[in-house]
C-alpha cells in the first residue's frame, strides 16, 4: 500500500536535530510543558524531546477526528490533560496538520486556561489553504496534500511503526 517513500529515518533525524537546536534557543532559560497529541505525535515527540537541552515535563491529550482517509469535520475530547498549564510554557506537538480543525480546536481550549504561552511544533504541515492562517511555531516539513502513513501517522490504526513516512496508495 505504500507507492513511495516521502521521508527517510535520516532525514527525519537530521530535522529533528535542526528543530531541537532552534527549540533550545526559544525556550533558553524556561522550563517546557511538551503536550503530545495521541496517538500520531509519539514517534515525533519523544524522538525531538531525547534532542532537547532545556528541561520539559510531558503530559499527552487525546481527540478524534478522523475516519479512514478523510477529516470528520468533528473532533471530540477523548483524554484531557492530568496537568494544570496555568502560568506553564506549553509546546504542543502535533503529528500533521491537515485541515487544522484540530489544533484549532485545542488551542482555542487551551488559552482559556491561561498558559505563559503556546507554541506548536508539527513534524508535517500540508501545503493546503485549509490550514494557511494557522502560524506554527516549528515545522519539521511541509508537504503536498497526499495522505502520508508511517513515523507516527496510520491508516485505521496500522503503519505507525514504520520509521520513515510515506505516501499512501488508495486501493484501486
Ligand atoms: P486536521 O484536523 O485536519 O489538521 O487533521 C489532523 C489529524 O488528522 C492528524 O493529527 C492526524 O491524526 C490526521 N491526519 C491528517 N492527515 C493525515 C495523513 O495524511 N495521514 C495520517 N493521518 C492524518
Amino acid at each position: 500500500m505504500i507507492e513511495r517513500t516521502l521521508l527517510s529515518e535520516t532525514e527525519i533525524g537530521t530535522r529533528l536535530d535542526e528543530l531541537a537546536k532552534e527549540i533550545d534557543e526559544r525556550y533558553a532559560g524556561q522550563e517546557i510543558l511538551a503536550v503530545g497529541i495521541l496517538k500520531g505525535s509519539v514517534f515525533f515527540l519523544t524522538d525531538l524531546l531525547k534532542r532537547l537541552k532545556t528541561p520539559v515535563a510531558v503530559d499527552f491529550l487525546q481527540v478524534r477526528s478522523y475516519s479512514g482517509t478523510s477529516s470528520t469535520g468533528n473532533i471530540q475530547m477523548v483524554h484531557d490533560l492530568s496537568t494544570d498549564i496555568e502560568g506553564r510554557h506549553v509546546l504542543l506537538f502535533e503529528d500533521v496538520v491537515d485541515t487544522g480543525l484540530t489544533l484549532r480546536k485545542i488551542l482555542e481550549l487551551f488559552s482559556s486556561r491561561h498558559p505563559a504561552s503556546l507554541r506548536i511544533a508539527a513534524l508535517l504541515k500540508k501545503d493546503i489553504p485549509e490550514n494557511r492562517d494557522l502560524s506554527l511555531d516549528f515545522v519539521g516539513f511541509t508537504i503536498g496534500p497526499e495522505f502520508v502513513i508511517g513515523y507516527g501517522l496510520d491508516l485505521d490504526e496500522k503503519y505507525r511503526n514504520l520509521p520513515y513516512v510515506a505516501v499512501w496508495r488508495p486501493e484501486k
